[in-house]
């Protein structure tokens, strides 16, 4: 592989720049504007300068890998690129528009990625002009650290580009799972019911905060409690996938956002990247 293109820059779309980077790979990074660039670039900026000031990367790395990524403002520079990641937000008209116009750029061989949480790549894949090279690549948050890559194929993605998938997860040391094009594939599948429950019990004043993440954390040995999950990743990404989840899923009840989510929302509490949440950062 050549290059690859990642469109869109925030949390994910930075962090994913950040894995292919690290793995040698070159890419080209784009946004839609010269603002939201500037905010990628300072993303893969202050976690790779973290990186070193931590001794997990020598300045020098930290310099090569950075000089791997062009950032472009728009889409017209991915002509050449074999593989693009589409990290836009969770919406699908937006994600359909990006997709029309990648399949119109991007050279016939390349393959299309999203890295959708919870939409369907099936519905992105059929407004391209290559159904068959069209895959869902779902990365977690924080990219450079989680292992996990879904590899989602629809019914109709070629075998070569799953397998061409699973060698390149391998390529960026991460583990590859290939699932089925459904609601929230596996993991969030499982994660969200789960998150948004924990929400639930907050609301009702059966607990305190700190106590729930304390059960969590200790009681079920996970790196941190729901509640400081959902603020890592963000509430508005978190009531999306819910809202996704439950028009998708046959509109269960697990996955019926918790009022507090959505009030939390409106309100711009996000969590960790408005400074507060649940908790209060920075
Ligand atoms: N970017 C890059 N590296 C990061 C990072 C970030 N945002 N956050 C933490 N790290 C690195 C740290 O630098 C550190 O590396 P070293 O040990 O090599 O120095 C390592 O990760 C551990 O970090 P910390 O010591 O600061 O903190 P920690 O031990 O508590 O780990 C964590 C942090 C990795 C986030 C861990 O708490 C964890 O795994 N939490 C659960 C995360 C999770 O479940 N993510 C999935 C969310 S769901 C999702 O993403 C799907 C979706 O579609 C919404």
């Amino acid at each position: 592989m050549t290059a690859v293109g990642v469109v869109g820059l925030g949390t994910m779309g930075a962090g994913i720049v950040e894995v292919f980077a690290r793995a040698g790979v070159p890419v080209v990074a784009s946004e839609i504007d010269g603002t939201a660039l500037e905010r990628g670039r300072a993303h893969l900026v202050g976690s790779t300068d973290r990186a070193v000031s931590r001794g997990r990367l020598s300045p020098e790395d930290r310099d090569a890998l950075i000089g791997r990524v062009r950032f472009v403002v728009g889409l017209s520079d991915l002509a050449d690129v074999d593989l693009v990641v589409e990290a836009v937000p969770e919406r699908l008209d937006l994600k359909r528009l990006v997709f029309g116009e990648l399949s119109k750029i991007c050279k016939p061989s390349a393959v299309l990625a999203s890295n959708t949480s919870s939409l369907s790549v099936t519905e992105i894949a059929v407004t391209t002009d290559r159904p068959d090279r069209v895959i869902g690549l779902h990365f977690f948050n924080p990219a450079p650290v989680m292992k996990l890559v879904e590899i989602v194929r629809t019914v109709v993605t070629a075998p070569s580009v799953v397998a061409d998938a699973q060698a390149l997860c391998a390529r960026l040391n991460k583990v590859g799972v290939t699932i089925g094009d459904r609601a929230g594939f596996v993991a969030n599948a499982l994660l969200f019911g789960y998150l948004n429950q924990a929400v639930t019990m907050l609301e009702s004043g059966f607990v305190t905060r700190d106590d729930l993440d304390a059960a969590m954390k200790l009681g079920a040995g996970l790196p941190m409690g729901p509640l400081t999950l959902l603020d890592l990743i963000g509430l508005d990404v978190g009531l999306e996938v819910l809202d996704t989840m439950y028009d998708r899923g046959g509109r269960n009840q697990r996955h019926a956002a918790a009022p507090l989510i959505r009030q939390m929302v409106t309100a711009g509490l996000l969590g960790r990247k408005t400074g507060r949440g649940f908790y209060t950062y920075g």
